[in-house]
């Protein structure tokens, strides 16, 4: 099985979020189960290719790749992804992929993603490698399906080639002027009203993606469903209801290298199921972080986000101040995004000043403190396609509090729902009033520490690792290839 996977961002080389956990993990782990992968993507300004042993691919020097009416030279860097045999591409393009972030408002940025996927093709050509199955990912890499069956259809090499596309985040879809159809080098004659490639009078790259894939994937079960009615499809309901028999839902794995308390390198101290007293040297080397008094009595929340509307913050906002004032309990956030959000969050600390730590801005390591040191996790999110947080809550020993949506309903049982069996307590009704009463709740049963501690092992002893979705994952490509030949 080849495999041609494409990501906007990929661990350890760039990231915004939890796509990257994923284009990161996924690719070793097929590539375990005996694929041969191939990675593409961006060579942004902020990946340093030296320290990760990428060397300059001087057959592909000044490569010409179409984007805009016109040839772009581009050039690659060749390497792997760390201890594993996939190879990666970093397409080198200052003039697109210099811009001080991986992703922009700028009126070129059709041009971007379209170069990306038009330089994958251009690399398999000159390598004469025939992949069985492209492997799309979310907006960034959903039109290879649409020039595989156009622009490249004339090359023999990419006959026995099926594509599958995964989406990560339906609230994403890549909508651009129709002149970036122009751009793509597709026809514009599928653009209509209510067809393939339209939507809201744009052209859109995830709805072209998903009309022309063989497969399309999600990465939960009940995101597989929540997206195929109005109130979750964001619009794209209807072309994924017209595809639900090729629609599945894969949960995403967790990297077992990367988020294992019994090994993590950040934290202030390592810790397994067996020693989860040590769990609270995390907690006080957490709180001295942020500067905040230590009381192993007193809960601590703890949010680790992109601070964007999807993820629920509207919900705390309301409650915050009385549950600050009304229960002894401490609060700690790792966050950016939208400016409202991060104010919310300034201000909670500024009023709450033993109460609240807020660090605004991106930290890998932080992340990882946070997961080790809080005793509860928060996800309030409005929808989730799968979340991989509050996996990483659950491995950590870290009690998720979650809005049962998407993946976190997959992944999170309620303690209460369960006769006390859960794994973390989750609402239904996405309101501050359900979201007050659920941390009320698991504030109670803080309190009780034999049951707490049960509901702790319980979470640590599931197998999120990847092996399993691996599997399925393999299984979609195999129905992918078998239904693009006609078996
Ligand atoms: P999403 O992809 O929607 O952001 P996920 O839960 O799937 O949500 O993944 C988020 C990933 O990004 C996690 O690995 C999380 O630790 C990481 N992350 C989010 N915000 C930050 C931040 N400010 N600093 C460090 N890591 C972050
Ligand atoms: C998206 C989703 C998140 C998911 C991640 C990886 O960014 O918002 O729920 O875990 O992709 O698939």
């Amino acid at each position: 099985m080849r495999v041609a996977f494409c990501s906007s961002e990929v661990v350890p080389f760039a990231k915004t979020g939890g796509l990257a956990d994923v284009s990161g993990a996924l690719p070793p782990a097929v590539a375990e189960l005996g694929a041969e992968v191939k990675l593409f993507m961006p060579l942004y300004d902020s990946i340093p290719v030296d320290d990760y042993g990428f060397i300059y691919a001087q057959d592909l020097h000044q490569m010409p790749v179409p984007v805009a009416g016109r040839e772009q030279p581009v050039n690659v860097f060749y390497g792997h992804l760390p201890d594993s045999e996939v190879e990666v591409y970093l397409i080198d393009c200052p003039h697109y992929y210099h811009r001080g972030s991986i992703y922009t408002d700028d009126a070129d940025e059709s041009e971007r993603f379209i170069l990306l996927q038009h330089a994958a093709f251009r690399i398999m050509q000159r390598y004469a490698w025939s992949p069985d199955v492209i492997h799309c990912n979310d907006w960034q890499s959903a039109l290879m399906p649409a020039m595989l069956r156009t622009v490249y259809d004339w090359d023999d090499l990419f006959k026995p080639t099926a594509t599958v596309l995964s989406i990560h985040n339906i609230g994403y879809q890549g909508l651009f002027a129709p002149s970036a159809i122009d751009k793509a080098g597709l026809s514009r004659a599928a653009w209509y009203q209510g067809g393939p490639m339209e939507m809201h009078g744009a052209f859109s790259f995830l709805k072209t993606g998903i009309s022309y894939s063989d497969i399309v994937s999600t990465v939960s079960e009940t995101y597989a469903h929540e997206i195929q009615t109005p109130e979750f499809g964001a619009g794209l309901d209807s072309a994924l209801r017209a595809r639900g028999g090729d629609l599945y839902g894969i949960l995403n794995g967790i990297d077992p290298a990367v988020w294992n308390p019994a090994t993590d390198p950040h934290l202030a101290a390592n810790y397994d199921v067996e020693s989860l007293g040590d769990k609270a040297k995390n907690k006080k080397a957490l709180l001295a972080d942020f500067g905040l008094p230590y009381d192993p009595k007193v809960p601590v929340l703890g949010i680790v986000s992109r601070m964007a509307e999807q993820k629920g913050f509207d919900l705390l906002q309301p409650i915050l101040e009385p549950l600050l004032r009304e229960h002894a309990v401490q609060l700690v956030v790792l966050g950016s995004g939208q400016p409202n959000l991060e104010n919310f969050f300034n201000w909670a600390a500024t009023t709450f000043p033993r109460q609240v730590g807020v660090y605004v801005g991106y930290n890998d390591a932080l992340a990882h403190r946070i997961e080790a040191g809080a005793d509860f996790f928060l996800m309030p999110s409005h929808y989730e396609p799968c979340g991989l947080n509050q996996m990483y809550s659950l491995a950590y020993g870290t009690i998720p509090i979650v809005h049962r949506t998407g993946g976190l309903a997959d992944t999170v049982h309620d303690w209460h729902e369960m006769g006390g069996q859960g794994n973390g307590f989750s609402f239904y009704d996405p309101s501050p009033f359900a979201l007050m009463t659920t941390i009320v709740r698991a504030l109670a049963i803080f309190k009780d520490k034999k049951a707490w501690r049960a509901m702790q092992r319980r979470g640590m002893e599931t197998d999120f690792s990847w092996g399993k979705s691996a599997a399925r994952y393999m299984d979609l490509y195999w129905r992918a290839v078998h239904k693009h030949r006609g078996e």
